[in-house]
C-alpha cells in the first residue's frame, strides 16, 4: 500500500468525485494497493479510515493523472537536424524526409534501435508521460519493421505497425502495399497491437489506405491514421468509415470532416499534434472549432525525428492552450484521458479507483501551469503503478 497526501489540487478525470470533467479534488490524498491500482481517492481529513501506514505529503502541491501519448515514433536511427535547419531557412516540410531516417534504421543494429527507443520513452517519462504509442515506419521492409517492433516492445505494449509509412525508394506503390497487407503483416502482426497508415501526399492514398487498414483489422489489429496532416483529403473520412480508434493529425479539415468526427466521437478520437505544426511552422488545427462541434479530441506529441522532435507533454498543452484556444481544462484532459480513449484503454489516463496509480507531483498548484509557465521544468515525480520512477517524494 502506498498513500500520497497533502495534494492542494488533485486531477482525477472521474466526473463523479468533483464538480466536472477533470473531477478535481482540493486538499485530497490517494491510496494505491501493492498491485499497483488505486485502492481510495478522497479527502485528506478522510484518509486516516482508508490507510493507517506513513503517507507521503506532497506539501500542497498538484497532481494529475501520467500523460497518456498516443503517437509517437519512436524507433529509429540518426537525426536530422540539417533537414531541420533547411527548413528554418524556407524549406518546406515533406513526406519524403521518411527516407533519410528509413537509411539510417536500416543501418543500425537491434541494440542501437532499442537504445534509442529507451533513451526517448525514458525523456518522455522525465516530462510526466507514463504511457506511451510506439511505431514502426522507419524499416519500411519485412525484416527492419519487424526488427522496429521488437524495439518499440521493449518500451510498451502500445506498439503500431506503421509499414504503409511511404513507399521505400527500392520498390513502387503496388508492390510495396502488397507487402505490407501479406509478407509484411504477417511477420509484424505477433508485435504489434495497432496497424496505421500515412493517408496523405507523397505517402498512401485513400484506396490503398483502406486496402491495408482492412488487412490490419483482418489479421487483429487495431486500426488508426495519419490524416489531412499535410493536406485536405479523403483520409479522417476513411477513417471515421472504417471506425478507427483515431484519426491523426487533422490539420488541414473541410466542413464535412469535422461532421464526421463528431457523429463518430465515441468510437473515433481526432489526435491532434501541435508540435508537428510548431517544427513544420504550419498552421495549428482548429481545435475549438472540433470540440465545439462535439469532436473527442487527444493531444499526442508526435514525437519523431522529421517533423516534432520532442516527446515533451507539457509543450503540448501548453501550445493547444496558447495556439489553439483550447481550455486548459481541455487540454489536460485531452493528453490524459482522451490520449486513453485514443488507444482504447480506461485503466490509464484518469485516477479513478481501479485504474493503474500512473500519476504526476507538478512542482506548481494546478494543471494551469503546465500552460501558464510554457517550457519550465514543473514536474517533481512521476509514479507508475505507485512506484515512483523520476523525481522524489
Ligand atoms: O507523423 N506524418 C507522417 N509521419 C511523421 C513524420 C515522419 C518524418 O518526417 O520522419 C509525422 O509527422
Ligand atoms: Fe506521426
Amino acid at each position: 500500500m502506498f498513500a500520497l497526501t497533502g495534494i492542494g489540487h488533485l486531477v482525477t478525470n472521474d466526473e463523479t468525485v468533483g464538480s466536472d470533467k477533470l473531477g478535481i479534488l482540493n486538499n485530497a490524498a490517494l491510496v494505491a494497493d501493492d498491485a499497483g491500482n488505486i485502492a481510495w481517492v478522497g479527502k485528506q481529513s478522510e484518509l486516516a479510515s482508508h490507510f493507517d501506514g506513513k503517507p507521503y505529503d506532497v506539501g500542497g502541491r498538484a497532481v494529475i493523472p501520467g500523460f497518456v501519448d498516443s503517437h509517437t515514433h519512436l524507433v529509429f536511427a540518426g537525426d536530422r537536424a540539417l533537414e531541420f535547419e533547411s527548413r528554418m531557412q524556407g524549406k518546406p516540410y515533406a513526406a519524403g524526409g521518411i527516407k533519410t531516417t528509413m537509411a539510417a534504421t536500416r543501418a543500425a543494429s537491434d541494440a542501437e534501435l532499442t537504445a534509442n527507443v529507451a533513451r526517448l520513452a525514458s525523456e518522455a517519462l522525465a516530462s510526466g508521460t507514463t504511457t506511451i504509442e510506439v511505431k514502426s515506419g522507419y524499416g519500411l521492409s519485412v525484416l527492419d519493421e519487424e526488427r522496429s517492433l521488437v524495439a518499440a516492445k521493449t518500451a510498451t505494449d502500445e506498439t503500431t505497425f506503421l509499414g504503409a509509412h511511404v513507399v521505400p525508394p527500392d520498390s513502387n506503390a503496388d508492390d510495396y502495399v502488397a507487402l505490407v497487407q501479406g509478407e509484411m503483416l504477417n511477420a509484424c502482426k505477433g508485435h504489434a497491437k495497432w496497424i496505421d497508415v500515412f493517408c496523405d501526399r507523397g505517402a498512401f492514398d485513400v484506396d490503398q489506405a483502406r486496402a491495408i487498414l482492412q488487412s490490419g483489422a483482418a489479421a487483429g489489429l487495431g486500426t488508426r491514421i495519419h490524416a489531412n496532416q499535410l493536406q485536405q483529403g479523403g483520409g479522417v473520412q476513411l477513417g471515421v468509415e472504417l471506425g478507427v480508434a483515431s484519426c491523426d493529425h487533422c490539420t488541414h479539415l473541410s466542413q464535412t470532416d469535422i461532421d464526421a468526427l463528431a457523429g463518430a466521437s465515441k468510437t473515433t478520437v481526432a489526435t491532434l499534434l501541435p508540435t508537428a505544426e510548431l517544427c513544420t511552422r504550419s498552421p495549428f488545427p482548429d481545435a475549438r472549432k472540433l470540440i465545439d462541434a462535439g469532436v473527442t479530441v487527444a493531444l499526442a506529441s508526435d514525437c519523431n525525428p522529421g517533423s516534432s522532435y520532442t516527446s515533451s507533454m507539457p509543450l503540448v498543452i501548453a501550445l493547444a492552450v496558447i495556439n489553439m484556444k483550447m481550455t486548459c481544462d481541455e487540454a489536460l484532459w485531452s493528453a490524459t484521458a482522451g490520449g486513453a480513449q485514443a488507444l482504447l484503454r480506461t485503466d490509464v489516463g484518469n485516477l479513478r479507483v481501479g485504474s493503474r496509480a500512473d500519476l504526476v507531483v507538478l512542482d506548481a498548484a494546478s494543471h494551469i501551469h503546465l500552460a501558464y509557465r510554457p517550457g519550465v521544468q514543473q514536474v517533481r515525480a512521476v509514479i507508475r503503478g505507485a512506484k515512483t520512477v523520476v523525481g522524489s517524494l
